[in-house]
Protein backbone atom coordinates (compact mmCIF):
# COMPACT_ATOMS: atom_id res chain seq x y z
CA UNK A 1 0.00 0.00 0.00
CA UNK A 2 1.62 3.45 -0.98
CA UNK A 3 1.41 6.24 1.52
CA UNK A 4 -2.11 7.77 1.86
CA UNK A 5 -1.13 10.34 4.24
CA UNK A 6 1.24 13.11 4.37
CA UNK A 7 1.44 12.45 7.98
CA UNK A 8 2.72 8.81 8.04
CA UNK A 9 5.77 9.68 5.78
CA UNK A 10 6.60 12.78 8.20
CA UNK A 11 6.34 10.68 11.19
CA UNK A 12 8.35 8.05 9.03
CA UNK A 13 10.73 10.61 8.50
CA UNK A 14 11.51 11.88 12.00
CA UNK A 15 11.79 8.38 13.29
CA UNK A 16 13.90 6.65 10.56
CA UNK A 17 16.36 10.01 10.67
CA UNK A 18 15.36 11.68 7.50
CA UNK A 19 14.01 15.12 8.21
CA UNK A 20 13.70 16.75 11.61
CA UNK A 21 11.33 19.94 12.56
CA UNK A 22 14.04 22.88 12.91
CA UNK A 23 14.96 24.22 16.43
CA UNK A 24 12.59 21.24 17.97
CA UNK A 25 13.66 21.82 21.29
CA UNK A 26 12.69 25.43 21.49
CA UNK A 27 8.97 24.51 20.02
CA UNK A 28 10.30 24.33 16.48
CA UNK A 29 10.42 26.98 14.06
CA UNK A 30 7.41 27.10 11.79
CA UNK A 31 7.76 25.47 8.19
CA UNK A 32 11.97 25.02 8.86
CA UNK A 33 12.94 21.37 8.62
CA UNK A 34 16.59 19.81 8.95
CA UNK A 35 17.41 16.96 7.21
CA UNK A 36 18.94 13.92 9.20
CA UNK A 37 21.87 11.56 8.49
CA UNK A 38 19.25 9.88 5.98
CA UNK A 39 17.84 12.60 4.79
CA UNK A 40 20.96 14.19 3.83
CA UNK A 41 22.04 11.48 1.98
CA UNK A 42 18.81 11.29 0.27
CA UNK A 43 18.61 14.84 -0.71
CA UNK A 44 22.68 14.89 -1.87
CA UNK A 45 21.91 12.25 -3.81
CA UNK A 46 18.65 14.08 -5.68
CA UNK A 47 20.94 16.60 -6.36
CA UNK A 48 23.89 14.79 -7.74
CA UNK A 49 21.33 13.19 -10.01
CA UNK A 50 20.29 16.31 -11.41
CA UNK A 51 24.21 17.85 -11.86
CA UNK A 52 24.53 14.51 -13.59
CA UNK A 53 21.44 14.85 -16.50
CA UNK A 54 22.13 18.38 -16.12
CA UNK A 55 25.74 19.16 -16.56
CA UNK A 56 27.64 15.97 -16.35
CA UNK A 57 25.99 14.16 -19.01
CA UNK A 58 25.34 17.07 -21.93
CA UNK A 59 27.52 19.06 -23.73
CA UNK A 60 25.99 21.99 -23.57
CA UNK A 61 25.58 23.06 -19.90
CA UNK A 62 28.29 24.24 -17.74
CA UNK A 63 27.88 25.03 -14.10
CA UNK A 64 27.86 27.90 -11.51
CA UNK A 65 27.46 28.78 -7.87
CA UNK A 66 26.50 32.29 -7.70
CA UNK A 67 26.58 34.10 -4.07
CA UNK A 68 22.74 34.24 -2.12
CA UNK A 69 23.55 37.96 -1.42
CA UNK A 70 23.46 40.00 -4.56
CA UNK A 71 23.41 43.79 -5.24
CA UNK A 72 20.30 44.94 -4.43
CA UNK A 73 19.10 46.46 -7.76
CA UNK A 74 19.22 42.89 -9.06
CA UNK A 75 15.88 42.56 -7.52
CA UNK A 76 14.25 45.68 -9.31
CA UNK A 77 15.60 44.76 -12.16
CA UNK A 78 14.30 41.63 -11.99
CA UNK A 79 10.39 43.11 -10.85
CA UNK A 80 10.80 41.29 -7.41
CA UNK A 81 10.31 44.23 -5.49
CA UNK A 82 7.39 45.54 -7.21
CA UNK A 83 5.44 42.46 -8.41
CA UNK A 84 6.57 39.61 -5.84
CA UNK A 85 3.92 39.94 -3.76
CA UNK A 86 0.58 38.11 -2.37
CA UNK A 87 -2.09 40.08 -1.76
CA UNK A 88 -3.13 39.83 2.67
CA UNK A 89 -6.07 40.62 4.33
CA UNK A 90 -6.60 40.95 8.40
CA UNK A 91 -9.41 39.97 10.72
CA UNK A 92 -10.00 42.97 12.68
CA UNK A 93 -11.25 40.89 15.25
CA UNK A 94 -9.29 38.15 16.08
CA UNK A 95 -6.01 39.21 13.76
CA UNK A 96 -5.65 36.50 12.36
CA UNK A 97 -3.98 37.35 8.53
CA UNK A 98 -5.13 35.88 5.59
CA UNK A 99 -4.52 35.15 1.61
CA UNK A 100 -6.96 37.30 0.22
CA UNK A 101 -6.99 35.59 -3.41
CA UNK A 102 -7.24 31.89 -1.18
CA UNK A 103 -10.14 33.04 0.48
CA UNK A 104 -11.65 34.58 -2.67
CA UNK A 105 -11.36 30.99 -4.70
CA UNK A 106 -13.08 29.65 -2.10
CA UNK A 107 -16.58 31.51 -2.38
CA UNK A 108 -15.86 31.01 -6.32
CA UNK A 109 -15.24 34.35 -6.54
CA UNK A 110 -12.67 35.66 -9.51
CA UNK A 111 -9.82 37.16 -7.51
CA UNK A 112 -9.80 40.55 -9.15
CA UNK A 113 -7.92 43.50 -6.18
CA UNK A 114 -8.59 47.16 -6.82
CA UNK A 115 -8.23 49.29 -3.47
CA UNK A 116 -10.64 49.78 -1.15
CA UNK A 117 -13.15 47.21 -3.31
CA UNK A 118 -12.92 44.27 -0.91
CA UNK A 119 -16.12 42.10 -1.02
CA UNK A 120 -17.27 42.54 2.35
CA UNK A 121 -19.37 39.34 2.72
CA UNK A 122 -15.78 37.22 2.42
CA UNK A 123 -15.08 37.52 6.43
CA UNK A 124 -12.85 35.75 8.55
CA UNK A 125 -12.77 31.91 8.15
CA UNK A 126 -11.87 31.60 11.77
CA UNK A 127 -14.22 33.98 13.71
CA UNK A 128 -16.22 35.59 11.05
CA UNK A 129 -15.14 38.81 11.66
CA UNK A 130 -14.69 41.57 9.37
CA UNK A 131 -11.64 42.03 7.23
CA UNK A 132 -9.17 44.62 6.31
CA UNK A 133 -8.48 45.98 2.69
CA UNK A 134 -5.99 44.07 0.59
CA UNK A 135 -2.32 45.20 0.95
CA UNK A 136 0.40 43.87 -1.01
CA UNK A 137 2.93 41.83 0.94
CA UNK A 138 6.72 41.40 -0.19
CA UNK A 139 7.76 37.26 0.16
CA UNK A 140 11.29 38.72 -0.26
CA UNK A 141 13.53 38.42 2.99
CA UNK A 142 15.32 41.86 3.72
CA UNK A 143 18.58 42.04 6.28
CA UNK A 144 21.15 44.41 6.15
CA UNK A 145 24.86 45.04 4.65
CA UNK A 146 27.60 46.57 6.83
CA UNK A 147 27.51 47.98 10.31
CA UNK A 148 24.89 50.49 9.97
CA UNK A 149 20.68 49.34 9.56
CA UNK A 150 19.40 51.86 6.91
CA UNK A 151 17.49 51.89 3.68
CA UNK A 152 21.28 52.17 1.78
CA UNK A 153 22.51 49.23 3.48
CA UNK A 154 19.45 47.15 2.98
CA UNK A 155 19.57 44.35 0.30
CA UNK A 156 17.56 40.73 0.10
CA UNK A 157 18.28 36.77 0.33
CA UNK A 158 17.58 35.95 -2.65
CA UNK A 159 14.02 34.62 -3.62
CA UNK A 160 15.03 32.38 -6.59
CA UNK A 161 18.60 30.95 -7.84
CA UNK A 162 18.51 32.15 -11.55
CA UNK A 163 18.99 35.78 -11.15
CA UNK A 164 22.57 35.03 -9.94
CA UNK A 165 22.97 33.35 -13.44
CA UNK A 166 21.62 36.15 -15.56
CA UNK A 167 23.76 38.41 -14.00
CA UNK A 168 26.63 36.02 -14.92
CA UNK A 169 25.74 35.85 -18.78
CA UNK A 170 28.60 37.18 -20.21
CA UNK A 171 31.50 35.83 -17.81
CA UNK A 172 30.38 32.30 -18.11
CA UNK A 173 29.45 32.71 -22.11
CA UNK A 174 32.68 34.59 -22.65
CA UNK A 175 35.12 32.59 -20.09
CA UNK A 176 34.05 29.42 -21.78
CA UNK A 177 34.03 30.55 -25.36
CA UNK A 178 30.54 28.95 -25.59
CA UNK A 179 28.29 29.10 -28.90
CA UNK A 180 24.40 29.81 -28.79
CA UNK A 181 22.60 27.51 -27.25
CA UNK A 182 23.78 26.95 -23.99
CA UNK A 183 23.01 26.63 -20.74
CA UNK A 184 24.30 27.27 -17.20
CA UNK A 185 22.80 24.94 -14.34
CA UNK A 186 23.19 25.94 -10.48
CA UNK A 187 21.64 24.71 -7.38
CA UNK A 188 21.78 27.09 -3.77
CA UNK A 189 19.57 28.47 -1.17
CA UNK A 190 16.50 30.63 -1.75
CA UNK A 191 13.97 32.25 0.86
CA UNK A 192 10.86 33.42 0.37
CA UNK A 193 8.61 34.77 3.57
CA UNK A 194 5.82 32.51 2.42
CA UNK A 195 2.20 33.36 4.00
CA UNK A 196 1.09 30.03 3.64
CA UNK A 197 3.70 27.70 3.94
CA UNK A 198 3.07 23.87 5.43
CA UNK A 199 2.27 20.75 4.13
CA UNK A 200 5.99 19.64 5.62
CA UNK A 201 8.73 20.33 3.51
CA UNK A 202 6.70 20.93 -0.07
CA UNK A 203 6.41 24.78 0.99
CA UNK A 204 9.08 26.36 3.18
CA UNK A 205 10.61 29.88 3.63
CA UNK A 206 14.13 28.30 3.08
CA UNK A 207 14.52 25.71 0.47
CA UNK A 208 16.84 24.94 -2.14
CA UNK A 209 16.58 25.17 -6.03
CA UNK A 210 17.94 23.38 -8.76
CA UNK A 211 17.62 25.87 -11.62
CA UNK A 212 18.81 25.63 -15.15
CA UNK A 213 18.65 28.49 -17.59
CA UNK A 214 18.83 27.87 -21.50
CA UNK A 215 20.20 30.46 -23.70
CA UNK A 216 18.83 30.20 -27.40
CA UNK A 217 18.44 32.37 -30.70
CA UNK A 218 14.61 33.57 -30.34
CA UNK A 219 13.46 31.72 -33.03
CA UNK A 220 14.56 28.49 -31.29
CA UNK A 221 12.70 28.99 -28.12
CA UNK A 222 9.71 27.47 -28.88
CA UNK A 223 11.08 24.17 -30.12
CA UNK A 224 13.67 24.51 -26.79
CA UNK A 225 10.62 24.71 -24.54
CA UNK A 226 9.01 21.74 -25.59
CA UNK A 227 12.63 19.77 -25.67
CA UNK A 228 13.13 20.90 -21.29
CA UNK A 229 9.14 19.96 -20.96
CA UNK A 230 9.69 16.67 -22.03
CA UNK A 231 13.98 16.28 -20.44
CA UNK A 232 12.65 16.94 -17.14
CA UNK A 233 9.52 15.13 -17.27
CA UNK A 234 11.62 12.10 -17.97
CA UNK A 235 14.52 12.41 -15.51
CA UNK A 236 11.73 12.17 -12.77
CA UNK A 237 10.67 8.93 -14.35
CA UNK A 238 13.72 7.23 -14.82
CA UNK A 239 14.43 7.73 -11.25
CA UNK A 240 11.40 5.96 -10.05
CA UNK A 241 8.56 7.76 -9.30
CA UNK A 242 5.44 6.54 -11.16
CA UNK A 243 3.78 7.92 -14.14
CA UNK A 244 0.30 8.46 -13.48
CA UNK A 245 1.72 10.14 -10.08
CA UNK A 246 2.87 12.93 -12.77
CA UNK A 247 1.33 15.21 -15.11
CA UNK A 248 1.72 18.60 -16.90
CA UNK A 249 -0.20 21.97 -15.96
CA UNK A 250 -0.18 24.65 -18.35
CA UNK A 251 0.03 28.10 -16.66
CA UNK A 252 -3.21 30.11 -17.86
CA UNK A 253 -2.26 33.62 -19.20
CA UNK A 254 -3.63 35.29 -15.58
CA UNK A 255 -1.80 33.11 -13.37
CA UNK A 256 1.67 34.13 -15.89
CA UNK A 257 4.37 35.45 -13.48
CA UNK A 258 5.88 38.42 -13.94
CA UNK A 259 8.65 37.37 -16.45
CA UNK A 260 7.03 34.19 -18.02
CA UNK A 261 5.46 34.39 -21.80
CA UNK A 262 4.57 30.08 -21.47
CA UNK A 263 4.94 27.98 -18.51
CA UNK A 264 4.38 24.44 -17.08
CA UNK A 265 4.54 22.91 -14.21
CA UNK A 266 5.21 19.22 -13.56
CA UNK A 267 2.91 17.91 -11.29
CA UNK A 268 3.05 15.50 -8.50
CA UNK A 269 0.06 13.79 -7.11
CA UNK A 270 0.90 14.14 -3.02
CA UNK A 271 -0.98 12.13 -0.38
CA UNK A 272 -4.22 14.28 0.99
CA UNK A 273 -3.37 17.37 -1.52
CA UNK A 274 -3.68 16.08 -4.65
CA UNK A 275 -1.84 17.03 -7.82
CA UNK A 276 0.65 20.33 -6.70
CA UNK A 277 3.48 21.68 -7.90
CA UNK A 278 6.84 19.85 -8.21
CA UNK A 279 8.80 21.75 -10.91
CA UNK A 280 8.52 24.31 -13.78
CA UNK A 281 9.46 24.88 -16.86
CA UNK A 282 9.42 28.68 -18.29
CA UNK A 283 9.91 30.39 -21.53
CA UNK A 284 11.35 33.62 -20.13
CA UNK A 285 11.53 35.55 -23.27
CA UNK A 286 14.14 38.29 -22.90
CA UNK A 287 12.74 39.91 -20.00
CA UNK A 288 15.95 38.95 -17.80
CA UNK A 289 18.78 40.02 -19.83
CA UNK A 290 16.85 43.04 -20.99
CA UNK A 291 16.07 44.39 -17.68
CA UNK A 292 19.11 43.52 -16.45
CA UNK A 293 20.70 45.79 -19.61
CA UNK A 294 18.03 48.59 -18.80
CA UNK A 295 18.89 48.61 -14.94
CA UNK A 296 22.84 48.26 -15.20
CA UNK A 297 23.79 50.00 -18.05
CA UNK A 298 26.01 46.86 -19.42
CA UNK A 299 25.41 45.42 -22.44
CA UNK A 300 24.16 42.27 -22.09
CA UNK A 301 23.52 40.76 -25.69
CA UNK A 302 25.28 37.79 -27.67
CA UNK A 303 27.10 38.43 -30.75
CA UNK A 304 26.77 35.60 -33.22
CA UNK A 305 29.75 35.42 -35.47
CA UNK A 306 27.84 33.16 -38.01
CA UNK A 307 24.86 35.08 -38.46
CA UNK A 308 27.34 38.54 -38.35
CA UNK A 309 24.55 39.60 -35.64
CA UNK A 310 24.25 41.16 -32.52
CA UNK A 311 21.46 40.44 -30.20
CA UNK A 312 19.46 39.15 -26.73
CA UNK A 313 19.00 36.13 -26.44
CA UNK A 314 16.03 33.99 -25.38
CA UNK A 315 16.07 32.11 -21.96
CA UNK A 316 14.19 28.57 -21.55
CA UNK A 317 14.26 27.98 -17.81
CA UNK A 318 13.95 24.29 -15.79
CA UNK A 319 13.55 24.87 -12.33
CA UNK A 320 13.16 22.10 -9.46
CA UNK A 321 12.95 22.21 -5.81
CA UNK A 322 15.56 19.81 -4.38
CA UNK A 323 13.23 19.62 -1.21
CA UNK A 324 9.78 19.10 -3.14
CA UNK A 325 11.81 16.70 -5.17
CA UNK A 326 13.04 14.73 -2.06
CA UNK A 327 9.85 14.69 -0.73
CA UNK A 328 8.18 13.59 -4.09
CA UNK A 329 11.03 10.47 -4.44
CA UNK A 330 10.22 9.52 -0.82
CA UNK A 331 6.32 9.50 -0.76
CA UNK A 332 6.30 7.61 -4.27
CA UNK A 333 8.89 4.97 -3.02
CA UNK A 334 6.96 4.44 0.47
CA UNK A 335 5.32 1.22 0.75
CA UNK A 336 3.79 -1.13 3.39
CA UNK A 337 3.57 -4.59 2.81
CA UNK A 338 2.42 -7.92 4.84
CA UNK A 339 5.25 -8.90 6.83
CA UNK A 340 7.23 -10.59 4.45
CA UNK A 341 10.39 -11.64 6.47
CA UNK A 342 11.96 -12.15 9.76
CA UNK A 343 9.11 -15.28 10.95
CA UNK A 344 11.40 -15.27 14.14
CA UNK A 345 9.64 -12.41 15.38
CA UNK A 346 5.90 -12.64 14.69
CA UNK A 347 4.70 -9.27 16.40
CA UNK A 348 4.83 -7.39 13.30
CA UNK A 349 1.89 -7.68 10.36
CA UNK A 350 3.38 -4.70 8.73
CA UNK A 351 6.72 -3.55 6.82
CA UNK A 352 7.55 -0.34 5.44
CA UNK A 353 9.47 -0.70 1.95
CA UNK A 354 11.34 2.14 0.60
CA UNK A 355 11.53 1.61 -3.09
CA UNK A 356 13.78 4.47 -3.65
CA UNK A 357 15.95 4.22 -7.49
CA UNK A 358 19.43 2.79 -6.31
CA UNK A 359 20.87 6.12 -7.63
CA UNK A 360 18.82 8.30 -4.19
CA UNK A 361 19.26 5.47 -1.72
CA UNK A 362 20.80 6.81 0.91
CA UNK A 363 22.34 3.77 2.09
CA UNK A 364 23.42 1.69 -0.86
CA UNK A 365 24.78 -1.75 0.34
CA UNK A 366 24.79 -3.11 4.21
CA UNK A 367 27.08 -4.96 5.62
CA UNK A 368 25.26 -7.83 8.01
CA UNK A 369 27.50 -10.46 9.99
CA UNK A 370 25.23 -13.13 10.81
CA UNK A 371 26.88 -13.29 14.70
CA UNK A 372 28.99 -10.55 16.89
CA UNK A 373 31.91 -13.49 17.13
CA UNK A 374 35.19 -12.15 16.71
CA UNK A 375 36.28 -14.06 13.33
CA UNK A 376 32.84 -12.81 11.53
CA UNK A 377 33.25 -9.61 13.16
CA UNK A 378 36.49 -9.14 11.53
CA UNK A 379 36.10 -10.42 8.44
CA UNK A 380 32.66 -8.47 7.83
CA UNK A 381 34.87 -5.31 8.74
CA UNK A 382 37.16 -6.41 5.91
CA UNK A 383 34.38 -6.32 3.62
CA UNK A 384 32.86 -3.60 4.02
CA UNK A 385 36.27 -1.52 4.14
CA UNK A 386 36.68 -3.13 0.50
CA UNK A 387 33.75 -1.03 -0.46
CA UNK A 388 32.88 2.05 1.34
CA UNK A 389 35.30 4.16 -0.80
CA UNK A 390 32.82 3.66 -3.92
CA UNK A 391 29.67 3.67 -1.69
CA UNK A 392 27.90 4.65 0.96
CA UNK A 393 27.50 1.51 3.48
CA UNK A 394 26.13 0.62 7.11
CA UNK A 395 27.41 -1.85 9.56
CA UNK A 396 25.26 -3.44 11.77
CA UNK A 397 25.14 -6.45 14.38
CA UNK A 398 22.03 -6.09 16.35
CA UNK A 399 19.56 -8.29 16.53
CA UNK A 400 18.05 -10.60 14.51
CA UNK A 401 19.17 -11.40 10.94
CA UNK A 402 15.00 -10.97 9.62
CA UNK A 403 14.69 -7.62 11.54
CA UNK A 404 18.04 -6.41 10.16
CA UNK A 405 17.04 -6.66 6.53
CA UNK A 406 13.59 -4.93 7.33
CA UNK A 407 15.14 -1.96 9.25
CA UNK A 408 17.68 -1.82 5.97
CA UNK A 409 14.28 -1.99 3.42
CA UNK A 410 12.54 0.85 5.57
CA UNK A 411 15.52 2.87 4.44
CA UNK A 412 15.50 1.66 0.89
CA UNK A 413 18.94 -0.27 0.85
CA UNK A 414 19.25 -1.25 -2.02
CA UNK A 415 21.75 -4.86 -1.05
CA UNK A 416 22.30 -5.93 2.17
CA UNK A 417 25.49 -8.71 2.20
CA UNK A 418 25.18 -11.16 5.12
CA UNK A 419 28.56 -12.68 6.49
CA UNK A 420 27.85 -16.23 7.79
CA UNK A 421 30.43 -18.90 9.27
CA UNK A 422 30.62 -20.66 5.97
CA UNK A 423 32.20 -17.11 4.40
CA UNK A 424 35.31 -18.06 7.00
CA UNK A 425 35.63 -21.38 5.13
CA UNK A 426 34.36 -20.50 1.66
CA UNK A 427 35.39 -16.62 1.54
CA UNK A 428 31.85 -16.09 0.05
CA UNK A 429 29.03 -13.78 1.41
CA UNK A 430 25.23 -13.85 0.74
CA UNK A 431 23.75 -10.38 -1.22
CA UNK A 432 19.81 -10.04 -0.70
CA UNK A 433 18.21 -7.63 -3.34
CA UNK A 434 15.57 -5.47 -1.41
CA UNK A 435 12.58 -6.00 -3.90
CA UNK A 436 13.06 -9.11 -4.79
CA UNK A 437 14.29 -10.88 -1.62
CA UNK A 438 16.19 -13.20 -3.97
CA UNK A 439 19.82 -14.60 -2.28
CA UNK A 440 22.75 -15.02 -4.32
CA UNK A 441 26.34 -16.22 -3.14
CA UNK A 442 28.81 -14.73 -4.20
CA UNK A 443 33.66 -14.54 -3.47
CA UNK A 444 34.09 -11.71 -1.50
CA UNK A 445 36.75 -11.13 -4.30
CA UNK A 446 34.12 -10.78 -6.77
CA UNK A 447 31.69 -8.25 -4.43
CA UNK A 448 33.04 -5.08 -5.26
CA UNK A 449 32.56 -6.03 -9.40
CA UNK A 450 29.15 -7.71 -8.55
CA UNK A 451 27.74 -4.26 -6.85
CA UNK A 452 29.14 -1.95 -9.48
CA UNK A 453 27.11 -3.22 -12.21
CA UNK A 454 23.97 -3.43 -9.91
CA UNK A 455 24.89 -0.15 -8.27
CA UNK A 456 27.02 2.18 -10.81
CA UNK A 457 28.83 4.57 -8.95
N1 LIG B 1 13.07 30.84 -11.09
C1 LIG B 1 11.74 30.46 -11.25
C2 LIG B 1 11.11 30.05 -10.00
O1 LIG B 1 11.66 30.26 -8.92
P1 LIG B 1 8.96 28.96 -8.98
O2 LIG B 1 7.84 28.23 -9.65
O3 LIG B 1 8.63 30.11 -8.07
O4 LIG B 1 9.93 29.42 -10.16
C3 LIG B 1 10.44 26.83 -8.81
O5 LIG B 1 9.83 27.91 -8.16
C4 LIG B 1 10.45 25.60 -7.94
O6 LIG B 1 11.05 25.89 -6.68
C5 LIG B 1 9.07 25.07 -7.59
O7 LIG B 1 8.55 24.25 -8.62
C6 LIG B 1 9.35 24.28 -6.32
O8 LIG B 1 9.91 23.00 -6.64
C7 LIG B 1 10.43 25.11 -5.65
N2 LIG B 1 9.84 26.02 -4.65
C8 LIG B 1 9.31 27.24 -4.87
N3 LIG B 1 8.87 27.77 -3.71
C9 LIG B 1 9.12 26.88 -2.74
C10 LIG B 1 8.92 26.83 -1.33
N4 LIG B 1 8.38 27.87 -0.67
N5 LIG B 1 9.29 25.72 -0.64
C11 LIG B 1 9.87 24.67 -1.29
N6 LIG B 1 10.10 24.66 -2.61
C12 LIG B 1 9.74 25.73 -3.34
Amino acid sequence: MPADTLEKVVNFAKRRGFVFQSSEIYGGLSSCYDYGPLGVELKNNVKKAWWKAMVRERNDVVGLDSAILMHPKTWEASGHVEGFTDPLVDCKKCKKRWRADHLLEAKGIKPDFRPGEWDKSVTCPDCGGELTDVRKFNLMFKTFMGAVEDEASQIYLRPETCQGIYLNFLNVQQSMRLKLPFGVAQIGKAFRNEITPGHFTFRTREFEQMEQQYFVHPSEAKNTFAMWKEERMKWYQNLGIKKEKLRFREHQEKELAHYAKAAFDIEYDYPGMGFKELAGIHNRGDWDLSRHEEFSGQELKYFDQEKNAKYTPHIIETSDGADRAALAFLLDAYEEVEARSGKEDAKHEKEIILRLHKDLAPIKVAVLPLSKKEPLQKLSKEVRSGLRNTWMTQYDETGAIGKRYRRQDEIGTPYCVTIDFESLEDKQVTVRDRDTMEQERVEIGELKDYLDKKLGN
